[in-house]
């Protein structure tokens, strides 16, 4: 998918189950390399992070095989310890292969990580972290050499770092005694990890919190179901809310998603929910205020692109300020040049509500740029064409198909791939049917 023409300006109507969470079946595919055995993963969602992901995971001797959208693993037999460097390069959760690793093998070789840039994103606290767990590392040549295995012991991290929190959950199943993480993430996905590894035999309590306490413990197979996608049901809600439409989301948790659903409430969206599904019905917009992301349960760093794209026709003053990232703001010309005003200093945008928005020639950033460029497109006057759309694949499976049930005039122009996913094409022949 090089790029995406959509004709916009027509209200989504209709109903979606939400897929799997991206956020949540990553670490779960690096947690299945520390598990001597067999593991399923069902409500795996389409996308090309998990292809990828796989692709790493073979490299190591974990075979795979992917029937509709459940994932078998078998990692009884893998010994690799050094991921392949290409495919590593594409994913920023492939540094969760540092933990998983380091806890079944004592040893790991990991290429520094790729992904969305939005920012530095430094691995200080991943590596701090296991430095105090007393494992040995070096970072030379691009490459993180990781030895010994952890002792047990107490981390504390200054911020909760989601991926640093994955990491030394997944470590310290492989520690000599018990390990303690202070100031760890409280992100659903996290908890969704431990619920998957405390299945296979793990003892982990506290995940979800900010204290979560990892037991030594034998690890075996077992079967998961992954947590819906707080993100992708974030993002159709700020379709529907740009478009004036009314959408029902089934298949995720509410809960997981209150900050996004205020913010939208508070811009005269009608929500109501159930357990498992809401409907969103919306009109014109009012600006809700002032928008601050941050570590879950605040606002999330995600959902601020397409949030932000919702807002573009809503009248009034919109600030969003961006906590979490630094770069977080690349999708910010795409929108200008359909029509949006907004201001950015720092880390802080300001979004005036606009009368109309009209059709332009847009270049995909990142994923949930691209994300709120497709919710601003569709809410857009005329035709918009978005170049680079393979970041949306990252993410987002089957998403032509999915917003054309939602009555989207949306529709790609298949090219030539860029060249990293022709490389994964390559790796990953024969083992991913199914996946784009
Ligand atoms: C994860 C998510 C990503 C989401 C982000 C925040 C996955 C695969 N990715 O990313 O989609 O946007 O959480 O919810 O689940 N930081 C440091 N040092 C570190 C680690 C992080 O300074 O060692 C900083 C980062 O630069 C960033 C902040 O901490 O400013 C948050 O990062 P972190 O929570 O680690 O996000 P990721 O795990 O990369």
């Amino acid at each position: 998918m090089d790029t995406i023409y959509i004709n916009g300006g027509r209200p989504l109507r209709g109903t979606l189950a939400v897929q799997g969470s991206k956020n949540a079946v990553l670490p779960l595919l690096a947690a299945a390399a520390a598990v001597p055995g067999k593991t399923v993963l069902l409500h795996c969602p389409p996308i090309r992070d998990v292809a990828v992901t796989r692709a790493l995971l073979h490299g190591l001797g974990v075979s795979s095989c992917r029937h509709g959208d459940a994932i078998e693993l078998d990692a009884a037999s893998a010994v690799g310890t050094a991921p392949d460097a290409v495919l590593a390069g594409q994913l920023r959760s492939s540094v969760l292969l540092l933990g998983a690793l380091i806890g079944r093998h004592g040893s790991a070789e990991i290429p520094l990580p790729g992904g969305c840039v939005l920012g530095a994103r430094p691995l200080d606290l991943h590596l701090s972290g296991l430095e105090a767990l007393g494992v040995r590392v070096v970072c030379e040549d691009g490459v993180l050499r990781c030895q010994g295995r952890p002792s047990g012991g107490t981390v504390r991290l200054p911020y909760p770092s989601v991926g640093a929190t994955e990491n030394l959950i997944l470590a310290a199943l492989g520690a000599a005694g018990p390990v303690c993480i202070h100031g760890a993430a409280k992100e659903p996905e996290i908890r969704d990890l431990a619920v998957f590894l405390n299945a296979c035999g793990a003892q982990i309590t506290g995940a979800g919190t900010g204290l979560v306490r990892i037991m030594p413990s034998p690890l075996h197979g077992a079967s998961h179901r992954v947590l819906p996608d707080r993100m992708e049901a974030a993002t159709w809600l700020c379709a529907a809310a740009a478009t004036g439409g009314c959408l029902t989301l089934t298949e995720l948790r509410p809960a997981h998603l209150r900050p996004v659903l205020e913010v939208l409430s508070r811009a005269g969206c009608d929500v109501t929910e159930t357990e498992t599904a809401l409907t969103l019905r919306a009109g014109a917009l009012t600006a809700p205020g002032t928008v601050v992301t941050g570590p879950y349960p605040a606002f999330p760093t995600d959902a601020q692109a397409p949030v932000m794209a919702a807002l573009l026709l809503a009248e009034g003053l919109t600030r969003i300020e961006e906590t979490v990232f630094e770069n977080r703001f690349r999708h910010v010309p795409a929108l200008r040049a359909l029509g949006a005003d907004i201001d950015c200093t720092g880390r802080t945008a300001c979004v005036r509500g606009v009368k109309a928005l009209h059709g332009a020639a847009l270049t995909a950033t990142d994923l949930r740029g691209a994300a709120a460029m497709v919710c601003a497109a569709l809410s857009a006057q005329g035709e918009s064409k978005i170049t680079q759309a393979w970041h949306l694949e990252r993410g987002y499976g089957q998403l032509i198909q999915r917003l054309r049930t939602l009555g989207a005039e949306i529709w790609m122009e298949p090219k030539q791939s860029p060249t990293r996913r022709t490389t994964w094409n390559r790796t990953e022949s024969g083992r991913a049917s199914g996946e784009p």
